[in-house]
């Protein structure tokens, strides 16, 4: 048994999938992110990550007419996000959120391939209102009503801000959700994956995935990462910051991946786009700064970005508040762990790894008086 013991599972195979590969570069069913990226949008491959094939133009008519009939929540959640503290992280609400629409959810307990297809399309139109409602009633604001005439991306634009965003800002926020979709056996799927093996419920597996997903080494890099840029103040003080973490033995958030020590492909791809909108928004400086603290962690620690790094400057050029930045995550990934959530039932066989003990050899008990 200790022969196949791999300290946080590194290389350990666990599983088989069909959902998508890091084996070179990134592939969702088959097709590379960078084409996904440049030749499709986030509903178009929310259908082929879900459903396996890209859609055709009437699949395509269909699963947007779903995803606008989903595209509300009830009002008792809206109440609830309401009466949560606002001290609390968007991350713990949304995990709260995704919960209660369990309760709401007409076939919450029906596991069969269909109904968690279609739970799944529910979750997916409905968790981007949960957190700009959430966002807005922090604010002190009212909660704005989905356009029925917008893509996802666009219509948590317009629910946010209560003002049509430009085509710029949609398809940035496009091509994020695109590449924040889907990841394998990351720790958030694998998770959900573990969930749903016992047979429990869709909704039991995408809360503990987003409860994972939370974490600053997973999917709350993102927000950390653009704290770490907030510390430096312009990029005549990157370097020596930089360095000063380095020496001080900081993790620097953003950088480094357990599968990518060559560089992870989402991050390449979104670099190009983040430095266009750096500049059509006038952020030269913040660009500037990450490149330099991205020239010294590749050369002092070998360590290349992931996708956080760019995507953290991304939804900070877009405006959107940092607390957001995991939230967004979630909203894109949900299509994701669906589909691993429906593969591992579609084929289930009970996740139950064994560990090697550490602990003390057995010994016997002794009663209270004689334990001085
Ligand atoms: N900054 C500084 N040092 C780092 C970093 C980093 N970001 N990442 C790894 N290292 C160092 C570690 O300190 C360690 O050094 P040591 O051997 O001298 O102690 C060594 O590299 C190995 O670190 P591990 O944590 O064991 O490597 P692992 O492959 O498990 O790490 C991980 C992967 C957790 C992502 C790591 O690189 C990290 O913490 N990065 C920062 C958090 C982050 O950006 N997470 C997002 C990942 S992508 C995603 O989830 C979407």
């Amino acid at each position: 048994m200790t022969e196949s013991y791999s300290p946080g599972l590194e290389g350990i195979v666990a599983g088989e999938t069909a959902v998508s590969t890091v084996e070179t570069g990134l592939t969702y069913r088959g097709y590379t992110i960078e084409e996904l990226g440049e030749k499709s949008n986030y509903e178009e491959v929310a259908y082929l990550v879900l459903h396996g094939e890209l859609p055709t133009a009437a699949q395509a008519a269909s699963f947007r007419q779903r995803l606008t009939e989903a595209a509300h929540v009830p009002p008792e959640v809206i109440d609830t996000l309401r009466s949560i503290p606002k001290s609390a992280s968007t991350m713990d609400v949304l995990r709260s959120a995704a919960s209660l629409l369990a309760h709401w959810e007409p076939e919450v307990n029906d596991n069969s391939h269909d109904a968690n297809v279609r739970k799944s399309e529910r979750l997916i139109a409905k968790m981007p209102i949960i957190v700009a409602a959430r966002q807005r009633l922090k604010d002190g604001q009212q909660v704005i009503a989905a356009d029925q005439g917008l893509s996802l991306p666009a219509n948590f634009l317009w629910m946010l801000r209560g003002e049509k965003p430009s085509e710029r800002q949609v398809k940035a926020l496009d091509v994020s959700f695109i590449l924040y979709a889907e990841h394998e056996f990351n720790a958030s799927a694998f998770s959900a994956r573990c969930v749903v093996s016992t047979l429990s419920d869709l909704h039991s597996g995408i809360t503990a995935a987003i409860g994972a997903l939370k974490g600053p080494l997973h999917g709350g890099a993102n927000e950390r990462a653009m704290e770490v840029l907030q510390e430096v103040s312009s990029p005549a003080e990157a370097e020596a910051w930089i360095r000063k973490a380095l020496a001080e033995k900081r993790r620097i958030m953003g950088f480094g991946h357990r599968v990518y020590k060559d560089g992870d492909p989402r991050a390449v791809y979104l670099k190009t786009l983040t430095t266009a909108v750096a500049k059509e928004t006038g952020h030269d400086d913040l660009e500037q700064t990450a490149e330099i603290i991205e020239t010294i962690v590749r050369t002092e620690k070998k360590l290349p970005p992931n996708v956080d790094w760019p995507c953290a400057r991304l939804y900070h050029y877009l405006g959107l508040p940092i607390d957001l930045y995991t939230p967004l995550f979630v909203v894109a990934r949900i299509v994701g762990w669906s589909a691993h959530i429906i593969e591992q039932l579609d084929n289930n066989r009970l996740i139950r790894p064994r560990a090697i003990y550490t602990g003390l050899a057995e010994r016997k008990w002794q009663p209270l008086a004689a334990r001085g």
